[in-house]
């Protein structure tokens, strides 16, 4: 078996070296350099610019604003909405409008024959505005929270009830009500955004960091009206996305338009700072839970209601779903979610690691913990005696479901059994220790995708597929998936991906990339070695005549059966071709109407609290996972910790400052926006539980990209609380929280 074997990284060894070209780094013949100017107020409008010192600069080769940008014929009717209600193309703002809508907002681009050129060009340009009213705070316009236009794609209304939530309520023994809120939070991949755009006539190639190649293919197309056979995306490497590469943001598009209007290829890398106002965020929310139980336990009502931040409808709109997890984690027969929108004088938000379910996940998985300590019950018992064996929500079953394995193997690991009921009863020394658990969850996702796989005469095989590796291990999985089929070393198979001319794959993102392309390249390797074992039947010498060709088998480079071998060499030779190529598509069939298909996990943290200082260290995390199907234990080992650790990001430490009277974030660098560090992540122990439910995908895989990163800002909220009797409603927990009370 080659898949499931935790091998090394296929790219590793490139990236360490240097080796690896990511998009910045490319530089067709007569390149230029693009820099971004950006608005310093966040509403009205830009009323001119004085643009005289600027366009005199040295090297200055354009100035476009937002007066002069040419007209993109695809840029009208604002953005559009895809699956999960957040929108593809970003069709706004593209300098087709003077029309401002927050604070770093793109009003123009500078092209110059350097970057240092560029960027003191774009410092030299000065706008004139026309400020308007700006609401920069969501908190105080809570009262004029509204529906979602475009939830889930209209697929689904933003609400959804059923049972009796308020007569169940009124009726539970055991009442609680709950406000939890998250911050804005940035991605901050290592990887910048970047795009190298180059036209020749009316053909475009962008060299641009993306999850979706499709999807950039797609806009750029119908922005610049031109066929999307014309537009070539190339994105061999991508140096992390985490939902801020989903799309395709102005910056990419404003790069194309600047190579249009020099007539030069041109690049435009992002600053870290841009990477704060130009790629979308995941929107603060607001959270109100009200849960009412039996004293046993039993869950008799559940409502959620979320409330998200999203920007002015002029650039679209983004709803953070989080109150998807509440409709089916639990078995209980009174439940409602609503989701609400707050608009305010900010850049669009967007999808960003376990879009809905990290923010509300959190807010569940708390309330969960409340309600454990109200009935004075394990937190694992009352998740235990709520358990559900079908989903309440579609009411259907699972297509498969270990969570209660998940608790028993997190718990085993994490020596739970030490922990005591009461809080504030666990300590070592001067510190408190706490305990906590939560429950993680996420959605199978699959789409439709492609594949070829070609046999080399060496006995090496290529397979392709217009896929993405962004840190996630895909270069590696998808030469398994090919190399088992056709008999080979992993090593032996080579994966190709990156290139938009390669057969179509979905936007990586929605942890779906394994489960959808996948599929496809083991179903293009089976093509190719059904159509080598046809060839050898076919072969010159008739040593495979007649073979029925299930006594045939492919190994090595290799067709033997029925006492014959003949290696794939001698079959090109004899048909005088340079390779054997097979095409797959494969697509998801029937199962999402028949099951409910999600991904769980059980989270454990461990903590220390110096009872003096309010100070948190971590001191342990354990999580475990079924993912279904792990196809490389390596790759996914490293996916589990990543996402963990991106968990203890969101519980302890980020946070985007926005200022109230400008609009401008406060926080935009890696110095003053606190991300986790090897001093911030303590031990971290994964455990992996399942594995092909037969039902999910071909490969049972069920993803694992952002399982790992729900539930874990509730299991150490959940362990401060234990550790101190403190319970923390706001993210991030810090130590003014902690002292608080
Ligand atoms: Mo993920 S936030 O769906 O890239």
């Amino acid at each position: 078996m080659v898949i499931g074997q935790p091998i090394d990284r296929r790219d590793g060894r490139l990236k360490v070296t240097g080796r690896a070209r990511y998009a910045a780094e490319f530089s067709p013949p007569g390149m230029v350099h693009a820099a971004l100017v950006q608005s310093t107020v966040a509403a009205g409008s830009v009323a001119g610019f004085e643009l005289g010192t600027a366009q005199g600069m040295p090297g200055v080769l354009a100035v476009i604003t937002t007066d002069n940008a040419p007209r993109l014929p695809g840029a009208a009717g604002g953005a559009t909405p895809k699956a999960g209600g957040g929108p593809q193309t970003i069709t706004a703002p593209l300098l087709q409008s003077a029309e401002l809508f927050y604070n770093g907002q793109h009003i123009g681009v500078v092209v110059a024959d350097t970057l240092d050129r560029a960027l003191a060009a774009a410092e030299a340009v000065q706008p004139r505005y026309q400020p308007g009213e700006a609401l920069t705070d969501m908190a105080s316009a809570l009262h004029d929270a509204y529906p979602p236009r475009h939830f889930r794609d209209g697929a689904r209304p933003p609400d959804s009830s059923r049972g009796d939530p308020d007569g169940a309520f009124a009726a539970s023994p055991v009442k609680l009500s709950l406000t939890y809120t998250t911050p804005i939070e940035h991605h901050n991949p290592m990887e910048p955004h970047a795009t190298v755009a180059a036209w020749q006539g009316d053909r475009l190639t962008v060299w641009t960091a993306t999850q979706g190649i499709d999807g950039t293919q797609a806009a750029l197309a119908a922005l610049f009206a031109i066929p999307p056979a014309n537009v070539t995306v190339l994105s061999p490497f991508v140096g992390g996305g985490f939902g801020c590469k989903g799309s395709t943001w102005p910056p990419a598009t404003l790069t194309a338009m600047a190579a249009r209007v020099v007539g030069r290829p041109v690049r435009l890398v992002l600053t870290r700072r841009q990477m704060y106002t130009s790629n979308g965020y995941r929107p603060r929310t607001v959270q109100s839970l009200r849960l009412g139980a039996d004293a046993d336990g039993t869950l008799r009502s559940l409502r959620h209601n979320g409330i998200s931040q999203t920007s002015p409808p002029g650039l679209g709109e983004f709803t953070e779903p989080v109150a998807l997890g509440s409709e089916m984690l639990y078995a209980c027969n009174n439940v409602a979610v609503t989701h609400r929108l707050v608009a305010v004088n900010a850049s669009l938000p967007t999808y960003m690691r376990a879009p809905g379910e990290a923010s509300g996940n959190f807010a569940l998985e708390s309330a969960m913990d409340e309600m454990a300590a109200a009935l004075t019950m394990d937190p694992i018992a009352l998740r235990l005696r709520n358990y559900a064996d079908r989903d309440g929500h579609d009411d259907k079953p699972f297509a498969s479901k270990l969570l209660r394995q998940c608790y028993a193997a997190g718990a085993e690991a994490a020596g739970w059994s030490r922990r005591t009921l009461a809080p504030r009863a666990m300590r070592d020394g001067r510190y408190l220790i706490g305990m906590g658990m939560a429950t993680a969850t996420y959605p199978t996702n699959r789409q439709p995708a492609g594949a070829w796989a070609r046999m080399m005469p060496d006995g090496t095989a290529i397979a392709a597929s217009a896929t993405h590796d962004i840190g996630t291990g895909t270069y590696t999985v998808m030469a398994q998936v090919a190399a088992e089929e056709l008999g080979l070393p992993p090593e032996r198979v080579r994966f190709v991906l990156g290139d938009s001319r390669l057969p179509k794959a979905p936007v990586s993102g929605g942890s779906q990339t394994v489960a959808s392309v996948a599929p496809a390249v083991q179903a293009a390797a089976r093509a190719l070695r059904d159509k080598l074992f046809a060839l050898a039947r076919e072969e010159r010498r008739g040593r495979f005549r007649g073979l029925d060709p299930a006594e045939m088998r492919l190994a090595n480079g290799v067709i033997s059966g029925g006492g014959a071998r003949v290696h794939v060499a001698e079959l090109l030779a004899q048909g005088n071709q340079r390779w054997i190529e097979a095409h797959a598509d494969a697509a998801p069939g029937p199962e999402k109407q028949h099951y409910s298909m999600h991904s769980f996990g059980a989270q454990f943290a461990e903590v220390r609290v110096d009872e003096d200082l309010g100070e948190l260290r971590l001191v342990r995390m354990v999580g475990a996972f079924d993912g279904g199907r792990i196809l490389n234990a390596k790759t996914a080992r490293s996916q589990l910790i990543g996402g963990i650790v991106y968990g203890i990001g969101m519980a302890m430490l980020e946070e985007t400052l926005v200022d109230r009277e400008t609009g401008r974030i406060a926080n935009s660098s890696v110095a003053e926006y606190l991300m986790p560090v090897n001093a911030d992540v303590p031990e971290i122990d994964v455990i992996t539980i399942g594995g092909d439910d037969g039902i999910s995908n071909p490969l049972g895989a069920k993803g694992i990209g952002e399982l790992p990163m729900v539930g874990v800002a509730a299991a150490i909220a959940n362990a401060v609380w234990h550790a101190t009797g403190v319970r923390v409603r706001d993210l991030p927990i810090r130590i003014e929280n902690i002292l608080a009370t």
